[in-house]
């Protein structure tokens, strides 16, 4: 994928803050810490552009960036997280919900488990979610980086077979510290946009 440009749009909580440009959507979910933040930074080949933090649970709104002018990505609030109240917890489910069960430009959601470890019941009960709503088809295994390479491949398996994945799903690895499994994401993602006859300017840039 050519990143021309990319930038923050808005924040939001509520629909009415969503932003009312209609590009295809791609958003980032999962647990808290698992690195959606840092996958978004890394995918764009930006350093800072969305927040990360070691304190879990620093994106509690949703967050839209927008790339080429053509589309968005959009990294919502980790889920998971035990030391936030009941109340809070209970918001952000529902921040995320109506979210996933009404924004209509939103083409995938990407799931992202850490590939070190059997996805948690939030992560069972989140994929089953965004299935219900027509997505997943691509599962984000992160952290790569931390595992031998002699484990890549039983790892994927048993995220696959946790998560109740279909032959056709796939699980993508990425290392956003090593910045391994970037071509493959983006090529996962370009097929996403080019399956749904969606215009976006996927080419390489020229090598001279
Ligand atoms: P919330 O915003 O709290 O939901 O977290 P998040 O999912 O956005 O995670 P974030 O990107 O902020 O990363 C959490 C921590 O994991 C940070 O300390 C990152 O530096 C670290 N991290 C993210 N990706 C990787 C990776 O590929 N490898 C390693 N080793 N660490 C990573
Ligand atoms: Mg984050």
């Amino acid at each position: 994928m050519k990143i021309k440009t990319s930038e923050f749009v808005t924040s939001a909580v509520y629909p009415d803050q969503y932003p009312e440009e209609m590009l295809p959507e791609i958003a980032f979910v999962g647990r808290s810490n698992v690195g959606k933040s840092s996958t978004i930074n890394t995918l764009l080949n930006r350093k800072k552009l969305v927040k990360v933090s070691s304190t879990p649970g620093k994106t509690r709104t949703i967050n839209f960036f927008v790339i080429n002018e053509e589309f968005h990505f959009v990294d919502l609030p980790g889920y998971g997280y035990a030391r936030v109240s009941k109340s809070e917890r209970a918001s952000w489910g529902k921040t995320i919900e109506t979210y996933l069960a009404t924004r209509e430009n939103l083409l995938e959601v990407l799931l992202l488990v850490d590939i070190r470890h059997e996805p948690s019941a939030d992560d069972k009960l989140m994929y089953d979610w965004i299935k219900h709503y027509g997505y997943g088809s691509i599962v984000v295994a992160t952290k790569l980086d931390k595992i031998k390479r002699s484990q890549y491949q039983k790892n994927i398996k048993i995220i696959k077979e946790k998560l109740g994945m279909t032959k056709e799903d796939k699980v993508v690895p990425i290392s956003s510290l090593k910045k391994e499994g970037v071509e493959n994401l983006w090529t996962n993602i370009s097929t996403l946009f080019i399956n749904a006859g969606l215009p976006v300017t996927i080419e390489e840039a020229p090598k001279y």
